[in-house]
């Protein structure tokens, strides 16, 4: 579809501008094709796929398979959107070598444009050495939900005065380290605003207040439609779980009582060659 592209430099200069950067996952083809034709500026293809996705009760059984997978069929339906791989648990974690391969993989065999890890001084050399790959790195700080199991659970984090600072100071390390932008997840929204004004690069924020520079959604909960669990940060747009299971419902009615197919969803055959087959 026609349009301009959203790149790297689009996120930059949106901070600047001051304009605010939209970002939401996707994981399939068809989802894809609607939020590039909405207009969105990036497109996650996020881990969280293990649990809205795969049914899984987190993040850490996602494999670098699964996010291929899902990230080629995003490639697909995506023309304007930037888009952007979740680097999975392990797949940046064993050695700079196997990280720098995954990271490729998105780019190589998924059709991404960049990829996102999470974390802070634990991963800066990582970062550099995919950087030297000139492949550009999103960072992820404060709720990191593969540390679900080291955080205690999903939990609100940098409420502390050590937490905060901490958060801070990693911002300021992925910065120098290169990446483009940096995702809060789950800070206090004052936080979030000082972390914002204290680096260059954007903020996208996901339960981190408005004055983050984008923000960020898991597509499944803006619809509606994950409705196992639903964390404060989320605004519902539309009721896509609830219009699913009626629109199923109605199906299943009108398949019980002959209301569908009607003549209208079927093929009528020549009369002559009917009378033959009489
Ligand atoms: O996996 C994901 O979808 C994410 C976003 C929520 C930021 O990391």
């Amino acid at each position: 579809m026609a349009g301009n592209p959203f790149t790297i430099q689009s996120f930059k200069s949106a901070k600047d501008k001051g304009e605010r950067i939209t970002m939401l996952t996707a994981y399939d083809y068809t989802t894809a094709t609607l939020l590039d034709e909405a207009g969105v500026d990036s497109i996650l293809v996020g881990d969280s796929l293990g649990m809205v996705m795969l049914g899984y009760e987190n993040t850490l059984k996602v494999t670098m398979d699964d996010m291929i997978h899902h990230t080629k069929a995003v490639a697909r339906g995506t023309s304007n959107a930037l888009l952007i791989g979740d680097m999975p648990f392990l797949s940046y974690h064993v050695s700079v070598e196997e990280s720098v391969r995954n990271a490729g993989r998105f780019v190589q065999e998924g059709g991404a444009q960049a990829v996102k890890l999470e974390g802070g001084q634990d991963v800066i050399e990582h970062i550099h050495a995919i950087n030297r790959a000139q492949i550009p790195v999103l960072g992820h700080l404060g709720l990191t939900p593969q540390s679900v199991n080291a955080m205690g659970g999903f939990k609100l984090q940098g409420k502390d005065i050590e937490t905060a600072r901490q958060i801070i100071d990693d911002a300021l390390l992925l910065q120098d380290a290169g990446v483009f932008g940096i995702v809060l997840e789950c800070v206090p929204s004052e936080l979030a605003r000082i972390v914002t004004e204290k680096i260059e690069i954007p903020t996208i924020g996901i339960g981190a207040g408005a004055q983050c520079d984008g923000q960020v959604l898991v597509i499944q909960d803006l619809l509606g439609m994950f409705r196992k669990m639903r964390p404060k940060f989320v605004k519902t747009y539309s009721q896509g779980g609830d219009d699913t299971v009626a629109a199923v419902k109605q199906y299943i009615d009108e398949v019980r009582s002959q209301a569908f197919p009607a003549q209208e969803h079927g093929f009528t055959m020549d009369e002559k060659i009917l009378e033959k087959l009489r």
